[in-house]
């Protein structure tokens, strides 16, 4: 499927698949507005994301962000050549507020539906600011997914193994909150781990014999419990016990790319998704890279953990396929790619 010698598209995105209220305007890859309303307040006291909560909160905060990012873009309604909205994977309620208020404004607008799915909004994500050609490995690791994927072209992706268990970014928040350090937890595991000693503490890094691109992470969240109970709260510096925590998970998420890499023979690599973000991460790679003679992209921030801007640029590509949803797009909470 091409999209060659068409004009660009302008295409309002909206995103409510978990806790974050996103909505975006892209012109072809030029983003013109990325507004995200965080939850992040509401969801902390209770250690992780409460989808009654989420959805109520999508549905009081939804119009203003959409109204923040037409306004933003400076354009309206009436100017765009259509609507992408997350269809799934995600909270069912929580997505049900970006489906229906996608449909609506489509509607009233008369303008072209497109459900996205969540995940290929983060695959594609590192193409809206690099020239990223196909095939491409693609990591994708959030608080909801952690998945190897080979992309050979537009939907055109192959699943290699995925976790079975806990995601990254949650083996990130549980274990952040094991350390008592708040919800959720990869910044600051991120932010501690900085002037902390990564081999300070031996955490196992675990293998799944049935697949050698699956992931586990349970078992680390099991040590990281284990040492915290059998050491006293004094007997180590939060710093060490974090750097040493996230450098595991690192290791795990590394070793299965590289894997790929030499298996596959495919030399460019992606990583996306909201555990992205972490700095260690995208250091270890860019090294990885550079030793290997690897082409690496990351996403910057803003489009590495949920946004809206993807979701858009994502359903671009399809509706200038001439794909389009029809008026009963439902949402999923399960969504393969
Ligand atoms: O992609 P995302 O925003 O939402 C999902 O689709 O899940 O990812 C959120 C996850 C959370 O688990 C959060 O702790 C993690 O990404 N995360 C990080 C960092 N920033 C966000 N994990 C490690 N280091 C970070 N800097
Ligand atoms: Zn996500």
């Amino acid at each position: 499927m091409s999209m060659l010698h068409q004009p660009p598209l302008l295409i309002l995105g909206i995103e409510t698949s978990c806790d974050d209220t996103a909505a975006a305007v892209l012109h072809g890859n030029r983003i013109l507005a990325n507004v995200v309303s965080s939850q992040d307040e509401i969801h902390s006291p209770y250690g992780g994301v409460v989808p009654e909560l989420a959805s109520r909160h999508h549905l009081r905060d939804i119009v203003p962000v959409i109204d923040q990012a037409l306004k933003t873009a400076g354009v309206k309604l009436t100017h765009l050549d259509g609507v992408a909205v997350t269809k799934g994977p995600g909270l069912v309620g929580s997505l049900l507020v970006g489906v229906s208020m996608a449909k609506a404004l489509a509607a009233a607008a008369n303008l072209p539906l497109i459900g996205v799915n969540h995940l290929e909004g983060h695959l594609l994500a590192a193409q809206i600011e690099h020239e990223v050609a196909f095939p491409f490995l693609c990591l994708l690791v959030s608080g909801g997914h952690t998945s190897l994927y080979v992309a050979r072209g537009r939907g055109e992706y192959e699943l290699l193994g995925a976790t079975r268990d806990d995601a990254a970014g949650e083996a990130f928040d549980k274990g952040a909150k094991m350390l008592g350090l708040g919800y959720p937890g990869g910044r600051v595991i991120d932010q501690l781990a900085r002037t902390g000693d990564p081999t300070a503490v031996r955490f196992p890094r675990a293998h799944v014999k049935t697949g050698q691109y699956d992931f586990s992470f349970s078992g680390i969240k099991t040590a990281l419990r284990q040492f915290l109970h059998t050491q006293g709260a004094s007997a180590y510096r939060v710093e060490d016990v974090a750097a040493s925590y996230q450098e595991a998970i690192i290791d795990m998420l590394l070793e299965r790319l590289l894997l790929a890499v030499r298996h596959l023979h495919i030399r460019r690599v992606v990583v996306s998704g909201g555990v992205s973000a972490n700095s260690r991460l995208r250091w270890r790679l860019r090294a990885a890279g550079e030793e290997l003679g690897l082409e690496v992209y990351m996403p910057s921030l803003k489009l590495c953990t949920d946004n809206a801007a993807m979701i858009a640029f994502a359903g671009a590509w399809r509706l200038a396929c001439g794909q389009r949803s029809s008026w009963d797009l439902g949402a999923f909470a399960t969504l393969r790619l």
